[in-house]
């Protein structure tokens, strides 16, 4: 293989240490290999993926026993790389611009690497096998924690060369794979934690990543609480606004309180984290000069096969200037959503991107991060401080204004088929309505 000890620095072969082009040797084996890689990359992507439902992710896990296990585990290695080799076979009919731009480099070379190991990954047969196929997992999980922030940074940076469809479109692919890709490694995690005994056995409550049971309200007030216990802080690019005798606006519960269903709780909570995270800035910023801020109403209706959540504020709606309809908001082209391009926002997703933790997707996460600046509003910086702090210190907040939690929202919405649509009341305030399908029967919504 060839390597390049800087980017300035001639590509050299790593054996004779001579340039590539004078090396024809190594170049032959190297071209070899490629064309070998790139015949097990086409094997793969020309079969279809697996889809599931839900309601089949509950099925196959309530009754776990070792043998079930060993061949969930056979799936996800199986099946795996079929959905990366998808999406390696996406990037390279992108524009060879595109393909080159920081993000997009960084992530092709992640799948690759990605799709190699589990290529290459012999049969699970036993249970220590399976334990180390979970480490396995959950490294790869971990590498690839900077994807969205790395994607985004290299669509918006493409955006120039691509129509906005084209750019829509690829972005979607790539984000509906990429979580279903995490719901089957983060499933089957889970169930070896059941079998394993490191986690309730699956009952009436958990099925892997799964809550059989989720209180919908119950969702709604935990984020409701983490929002509000956040010290008040708006930040925009024209307003800074920090007062600690503010507080963010009330959210009020109403409707159908007692509904549960199974979903996966945690694309729920981040879905409703998002967008009341939206209500409770724009409320702020439009309502400065109030006292008290008008609360958000947070609805919940249960229907016979869905359930709806709608999310009502006072803050203005969506009265912004670049964009021509709400649905510009979930787009990752400047053309249809000009903040793509901001120079505020490219940077923030390069110190995301180029953080090895990623983005703080999670609630949790995020709340961790504000807990810490709260508790430590002076730190001091020591030497082996964690990235977190570092990243505090440097002014940069590991979830800072990146634009994507809104797309994510709606991709998440969609995933098993399920929708977000925002209404503006322009001057007045912006609904959401979020519609999460209750019977778990539709397949993923991946494409090929
Ligand atoms: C991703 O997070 O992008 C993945 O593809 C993870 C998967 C390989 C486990």
């Amino acid at each position: 293989m060839f390597t390049s000890a800087a980017r300035s620095t001639p590509w050299i072969c790593r054996s004779c240490a001579t340039k590539t082009s004078e090396c024809t040797k190594r170049f032959q084996s190297t071209s070899a290999l490629q064309f070998y890689q790139n015949r097990q990359l086409e094997l793969y992507a020309s079969k279809e993926a697996k889809r599931l439902t839900l309601r089949q992710l509950v099925f196959f896990g309530r009754s776990m026993n070792e043998e079930r296990l060993i061949q969930s585990a056979n799936y996800v290695r199986t099946e795996l790389p079929v959905r990366i080799a998808h999406r390696i076979r996406d990037l390279q009919t992108l524009p060879y611009v595109v393909v080159t731009q920081e993000g997009v480099a960084r992530v092709y070379e992640l799948y690759w690497s990605a799709f190699e190991k589990f290529r290459r990954y012999p049969e699970i047969k036993t249970m220590s096998d399976n334990e180390a196929f979970c480490t396995f997992l959950q490294n790869i999980l971990e590498d690839h924690a900077t994807v969205i922030p790395s994607l985004s940074l290299g669509l918006s940076l493409s955006s120039p060369y691509l129509p906005p469809d084209e750019l829509d479109s690829f972005m979607r692919r790539m984000l509906v794979s990429r979580i279903s890709r995490r719901v089957l490694a983060e499933h089957h995690i889970a169930l070896s934690n059941h079998v394993a005994g490191r986690s309730a056995l699956p009952g009436e409550g958990n099925v892997g990543i799964i809550d059989t049971t989720l209180n919908v309200s119950e969702s709604i007030r935990k984020c409701v609480k983490f929002l509000r216990e956040r010290p008040f802080d708006l930040e925009d690019d024209q307003v800074v606004v920090q007062d600690e005798d503010r507080a963010w606006p009330d959210v009020l519960v109403e409707g159908h309180l007692n509904t549960k269903f199974s979903y996966i709780k945690e694309h729920l909570e981040y879905i409703v984290f998002e967008l009341l995270k939206n209500s409770m800035r724009a409320t702020g910023l439009k309502h400065q000069d109030k006292p008290v801020l008008p609360p958000i109403l947070a609805t919940i209706a249960a229907s016979t096969d869905e359930i709806g959540i709608r999310i009502s504020d006072q803050g203005g709606g969506l009265v912004i200037p670049y964009i021509t309809s709400p649905s510009d908001l979930f787009s990752f082209s400047h053309i249809r959503n000009a903040a793509r391009l901001e120079t505020s926002r490219i940077g923030a997703l390069r110190t995301v991107s180029s953080s090895k933790h990623g983005m703080k997707a999670t609630m949790n996460e995020q709340m961790q991060w504000w807990k810490r600046r709260q508790r430590d509003s002076a730190p001091t910086l020591r030497a082996d401080a964690p990235i977190e702090d570092i990243e505090m210190e440097a002014g940069v907040a590991p979830h800072p204004r990146i634009g994507i939690g809104l797309p994510m929202s709606n991709i998440f919405a969609r995933y098993f088929g399920g929708s977000l649509e925002l209404v503006s009341l322009d001057g007045w305030g912006t609904d959401v309505y979020v519609r999460l399908p209750k019977l778990g029967t539709n397949l993923e919504g991946i494409e090929l």
